[in-house]
């Protein structure tokens, strides 16, 4: 068995040379676009976006993963119908397949469709269940963030390390403003504003595949956001992991698939981060 310590390589490609491949080839292609979506959609709310752009980067990545691993599994954001319900049963149905490639095609549209420089392509293969590889890129500024289970992880060929701040107090967080304006958002506002005064700062760029990939490398000491699905989180939760960093559900479980809200950090003030989470949650 695979234990995903010893990545294979078939037909002369490594998993992780494919996912690359795949997201610089999606990404230079994402980058001429930029300005350019001829076709702007509302999906489940009036702010969940998808333009023609992400379909077709989309299918440019599965079309690539399957020549390479026809037997493969594939769950992309825009194969799967809008909605946390629609979601959570899509990965559901793939969850135990042997290798499962997850990948959301442009993490941050509303950025792409705005103009504003700040969006990646994320894409993890799990090899049942678990993350083995995760590739997360930044078109605008080229740059690669990539892992291996039990590899470390790099950016610009250098290994990535988190930052060491070990305190919520000298922390620099991101978090994101989700879709979801029934539960999502009022809850992530509402920790939003007890957080706050708590840490040096908050950003909210509008990548949470990115902000992760900003976590693994010490750019932010840590991240959180309610209701993400697996395509937001798969590959940067390997990237904050083997940087040396945790990640974790707000209530401070082991990240899995599954996982919708999730608490990533350097791991020096996790544990402070989760309580002030939850106590923010609890209204105290
Ligand atoms: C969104 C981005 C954003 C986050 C949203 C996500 P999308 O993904 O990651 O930062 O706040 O919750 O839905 O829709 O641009 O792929
Ligand atoms: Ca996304
Ligand atoms: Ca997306």
């Amino acid at each position: 068995m695979n234990d995903g310590n010893d990545i294979p390589v078939i037909g002369g490609k490594s998993f992780t040379a494919v996912a690359i491949n795949c997201a610089a080839k999606a990404g230079e292609w994402i980058k001429t676009k930029l300005g350019n979506h001829t076709s702007l959609s509302i999906k489940h709310s009036a702010q969940d976006l998808v333009t023609e752009v992400d379909k077709g980067a989309e299918t440019m990545i599965r079309n690539l993963v399957g020549t390479h691993f026809p037997h493969h599994s594939f769950l992309g954001e825009e194969g799967v119908e809008p909605g946390p319900e629609a979601s959570t049963k899509a990965l559901q149905s793939v969850q135990d397949a042997e290798y499962l490639w997850i990948v959301d095609p442009v993490d941050g549209t509303t950025n792409f469709v705005h103009g504003f420089p700040y969006f990646s392509v994320s894409i993890a293969l799990a090899y049942r269940g678990e993350v083995i590889v995760g590739v997360v890129y930044d078109p605008m500024r080229d740059e690669l963030f990539v892992a291996e289970k039990g590899k470390g992880a790099y950016v610009r060929g250098r290994r990535m390390a988190v930052s060491g701040e070990t305190t919520l107090r000298e922390s620099l967080l991101a978090t994101g403003f989700p879709a979801d304006p029934h539960y999502a958002q009022p809850l992530n506002m509402k920790q939003l504003q007890a957080i706050a005064p708590q840490v040096r700062n908050i950003r909210s760029a509008g990548s949470a595949a990115l902000h992760m990939a900003y976590v693994a490398s010490g750019r932010l000491s840590g991240f959180w956001e309610i209701g993400l699905n697996s395509w937001d989180l798969a590959a940067g939760a390997l990237l904050v992991k083997e940087s040396g960093g945790t990640v974790t559900d707000v209530q401070g479980n082991d990240y899995h698939l599954g996982v919708r809200h999730v608490v990533a950090s350097n791991g020096r003030m996790h544990d402070e981060f989760v309580t002030a989470l939850q106590r923010a949650e609890a209204g105290n």
